[in-house]
Order: C-alpha cells, then sequence, then structure tokens
C-alpha cells in the first residue's frame, strides 16, 4: 500500500474499511476489465465541489454502459461522510464497477455493482502552477476516437491516457496533451484545455472525442457572462503555437495557466486567464 494512503478513510458499498483491509473481489469486473466508471471530487474547506455534476456524470456513464445506476442518495450521504472525516483539503474518489462477474466478457445478468467511495489527501502540486502556470508537451499517443464511447465517459479503463502519461517522467511537466487520429488536440491526460487565439477563447469540440469535465462546463459558463462566451473548435497544434493564452481544467486544478507548450513560453497567466481564475474561485463560495 502506497504510504500515501495511510490516512485513507474507505467505504465499499457503504462499510467502512480501514485502508490495509480496504479490498475487493479478484472476480471483480473493475479489476478484470476495468468495467466501470469513476469520479474525481475536491472537498476545498469543507465542501465538497460539484457534487451534484459529479453524480450525474457518474450514473450517465453507468447507464451507457448498461450498469444499474448508483444509489444516489447513498453516495451523497457517503461522500458528506468522508468530506468530515478529516481537516484541511481532500480528495473524494467514487468508483463503481458492474461488480463481480464470471469469467468472459459477456456481462452477467443482474448485476451487483461494487461502490467504492474514498478520501484521499489532496496532491502536492508546487503553488506557484496556479499562479504562474505550468509547461506542457504535446503526448505521441493519440486519443482514442471513433470508437464506442471515445473517452466522453470516465472508465475505469484509462490505459490510453495511461501510455500518454508514460510519455515523460520530468516532475517539471505538469500535463501531456493528446490529438485525436487526425490531429486534433482534444485534452491533457486528466484535463481539458482552454485557449485564446485572436482574441478569442475556444475549447476543443469534444463531439468526436475527450471528457466534458465539470470544471470546463463550470467555465464556460463563467465565461459566457463575462469573456464574450467561448466558442467550441477543431483546434490543431498549429493553432496551439499561435496561441496568446493556454490554460488547462479539471477539478482538482482548478485553472492552470500554461507558461510553456513544446517548448515554446506563453504569457501566463494571461488576462482572459487571470479573469476566469478569480472567477472559478469565487463561482465556488
Ligand atoms: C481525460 C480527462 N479530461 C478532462 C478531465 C477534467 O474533468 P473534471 O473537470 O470533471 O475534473 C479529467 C479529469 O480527471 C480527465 O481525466
Amino acid at each position: 500500500m502506497p504510504a500515501e494512503h495511510a490516512s485513507t478513510a474507505v467505504l465499499i458499498n457503504g462499510q467502512r474499511h480501514a485502508p490495509e483491509q480496504a479490498t475487493v473481489s479478484v472476480f471483480d469486473r473493475g479489476f478484470q476489465y476495468g468495467d466501470g466508471v469513476f469520479e474525481t471530487l475536491a472537498v476545498v474547506a469543507g465542501q465538497v465541489r460539484d457534487r451534484d455534476a459529479h453524480l450525474d456524470r457518474l450514473a450517465r456513464g453507468a447507464t451507457l454502459l448498461g450498469i444499474p445506476e448508483p444509489d444516489r442518495d447513498a453516495l451523497s450521504a457517503e461522500i458528506a461522510q468522508l468530506a468530515a472525516a478529516g481537516e484541511g483539503n481532500a480528495v473524494i474518489k467514487v468508483l463503481y464497477s458492474r461488480g463481480v462477474g464470471g469469467r468472459g466478457l459477456a456481462p452477467p445478468a443482474e448485476p451487483a455493482p461494487t461502490r467504492v467511495v474514498m478520501r484521499l489527501p489532496w496532491p502536492a502540486h508546487p503553488p506557484d502552477w496556479r499562479e504562474s502556470g505550468v509547461r506542457t508537451m504535446t503526448c505521441r499517443t493519440r486519443q482514442a476516437s471513433g470508437a464506442a464511447l471515445d473517452g466522453r465517459i470516465k472508465s475505469m479503463n484509462q490505459l490510453n491516457h495511461i501510455v500518454a502519461r508514460m510519455e515523460w517522467r520530468d516532475p517539471a511537466i505538469a500535463e501531456g496533451l493528446l490529438c485525436d487520429e487526425a490531429g486534433r488536440v482534444v485534452e491533457g491526460t486528466v484535463s481539458n484545455l482552454f485557449v485564446v487565439i485572436g482574441g478569442r477563447l475556444l475549447t476543443p469540440d469534444l463531439s468526436g472525442a475527450g471528457l466534458p469535465g465539470v470544471t470546463r462546463g463550470r467555465v464556460m459558463a463563467l465565461a459566457a457572462e463575462r469573456c464574450g462566451g467561448v466558442a467550441e473548435a477543431d483546434l490543431t497544434a498549429a493553432d496551439l503555437a499561435g496561441a496568446e493564452e493556454v490554460f488547462l481544467t479539471n477539478s482538482l486544478i482548478g485553472i492552470w495557466p500554461v507558461r510553456e507548450h513544446d517548448g515554446r513560453a506563453l504569457a501566463a497567466p494571461g488576462p482572459v486567464t487571470l479573469e476566469l481564475q478569480q472567477a472559478l474561485e469565487g463561482s465556488y463560495a
């Protein structure tokens, strides 16, 4: 068990376990095939951020996979229980698999899903990443597109993005961006992307592939109020190379300005990024 999990609190189907005893069956299809969905939520100053949006996405993903919808009241109560289980900021992770199954791929006719909720330590990113920006690179690994689901649900099977994440070991690189087979930039390994080009705020169109992030949705709503909106567009590496501002979003990082992409320096945070960073923080109050 990694040392960082020593203080982890885990609920499996509502039952609390010490981290070293928090185990699920080897026959669980989440373990066997990545047959399930998950969510990562931030707890900041005791408040769970965007719980309903995360539970909506979890339920949508489960439904798309034909897994019975999770018990929303139970999950909400479990998230609240773990959010109150310690001091300071924390991460709540929810995993929801199809449960135990037989040997083959065909799902059991009457699945009994496995529901796990855990509280994990807040990630120790350098604080200046939020203030002064991060370095990013383009991954060689392509985003799966045109295939079933296309990474549009937050599936427990993250192999595509794991392979992309294995492309760099330099701790100074914060994130890698994935393009689809047609060369369109889709998203980061764990984040969504926004750019300012010619004064316009743009984000990749995710109708083909990519995960529509909860934070992406929040930032798009804020941009509609404050920055003349955001257009969903096909963006290439060349577009990125000409961008005035680039930033990343996810539920834990909020907004990270990008100060260098593929070795090219960018002003970070640029004015649009800064305005949306402030608006995003204010929007949780
Ligand atoms: C591939 C991918 N895209 C985007 C995101 C951002 O999603 P959210 O804002 O819901 O955290 C994530 C989050 O982990 C992700 O894994």
